[in-house]
């Protein structure tokens, strides 16, 4: 049977038609928003490379988070900037620290949204890598240790969720020995579990100040060019206590996300990261792509590929969208 007798366009004649055919359709309960957290007070600066995401003191946070909530998004993923950096990346255990007191502020005055965290090192070494240095090597084994203290502390603040983005090996394992250890055991872990060494992370880079100060992150990130070790990567984590397995970055990876869905039974997060982000926000204001629709389009084909949930600096724009 063929055509004429079958015309695919039938299902296409109408709006009313369309969207009963429709297969994807998001929803803000798919979003995870990001957000940028800095030491001080009422500092809400525009991050120029990430039109609409700005570094937030905690106050300002908190604000911010009352507006995520009330467009339905159910939870944010905090990122630091640390009042100064060091060899260790100190301010990553300071539970004096931006992220360590949003955390614990906004599980007070928005007790609502799920708070994540993301727990890595990057924003507050001076050389900028996700681990321990040594004579310019990433250590694994000392930074499993600092890892495990900063996701302890997260848990202690209050954080829901930690998400540990460095990509060492037995992370996942360590932090959650290290919560079990300490009666935190309901706390979950979304760990990055394939994430790529990209050329996408270029603008966060420059809302973090974390682009390494040497080298770069393929001695622990994973090489683009590789598919199947992602799955190994997604069968470690889980074996190891993963309670959500997430793909980074999104759109360039969609082959990625499709895979690690059709082999785990936890559910899967996909970063859309700032690239994918500034490309359309970028390609928008010389006029030569319809944000909206890109936006929606991008968004649309990540879920369709597999994405239970969404990181994404679009979260609040979509959700609007949505609505
Ligand atoms: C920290 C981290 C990065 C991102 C999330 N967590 C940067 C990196 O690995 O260089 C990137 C997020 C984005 O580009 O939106 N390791």
């Amino acid at each position: 049977m063929s055509y004429p007798t079958e015309q695919p366009r039938r299902l296409r004649r109408t709006p009313a038609i369309r969207r009963m055919t429709r297969e994807t359709r998001l929803s803000p309960d798919n979003f995870i928003m990001p957000l940028f957290v800095c030491p001080g007070k009422k500092i809400r600066n525009e991050i120029s490379s990430m039109p609409g995401n700005y570094h937030m003191s905690v106050d300002m946070a908190v604000e911010e988070c009352r507006k995520i909530e009330s467009k339905g998004i159910p939870a944010i993923i905090l990122f630091g900037l640390p009042e100064k950096k060091d060899e260790i990346g100190s301010e990553a255990t300071d539970p004096k620290s931006a992220v360590a007191c949003a955390v614990r502020e906004i599980k007070k005055e928005v007790p609502e949204i799920a708070v994540i965290t993301d727990v890595c090192l990057c924003e507050y070494t001076s050389h900028g890598h996700c681990g321990i240095v040594e004579n310019t090597k990433v250590l694994n084994e000392p930074t499993l240790k600092r890892l495990s203290e900063m996701a302890l502390l997260h848990a202690e603040c209050g954080a829901d969720i930690v998400a540990p983005s460095d990509m060492m090996d037995g992370r996942v394992g360590a932090i959650r020995t290290a919560l079990a250890a300490n009666s935190h055991d309901d706390v979950a872990i979304m760990s990055y579990a394939a994430k790529y060494s990209s050329a996408f992370y270029g603008p966060f880079r420059e809302a973090a100040d974390s682009a390494p100060e040497f080298g770069d992150r393929r001695t622990y990130q994973m090489d683009p060019a590789n598919a199947t070790e992602a799955l190994r990567e997604v069968r470690l984590d889980i074996e190891e206590g993963a309670d959500i397995v997430m793909v980074k970055p999104a759109l360039p990876y969609l082959d990625i996300l499709w895979r690690v869905k059709q082999m785990v039974d936890v559910p899967v997060a996909a970063y859309n990261v700032s690239g994918e982000f500034s490309m359309i926000k970028a390609a928008a204001q010389k006029g030569w792509i319809d944000e909206k629709m890109a936006m929606m389009e991008a968004l649309t084909s990540i879920k369709r590929a597999g994405a239970d949930m969404i990181l994404t600096y679009f979260a609040m724009e979509a959700a609007d969208l949505i609505k």
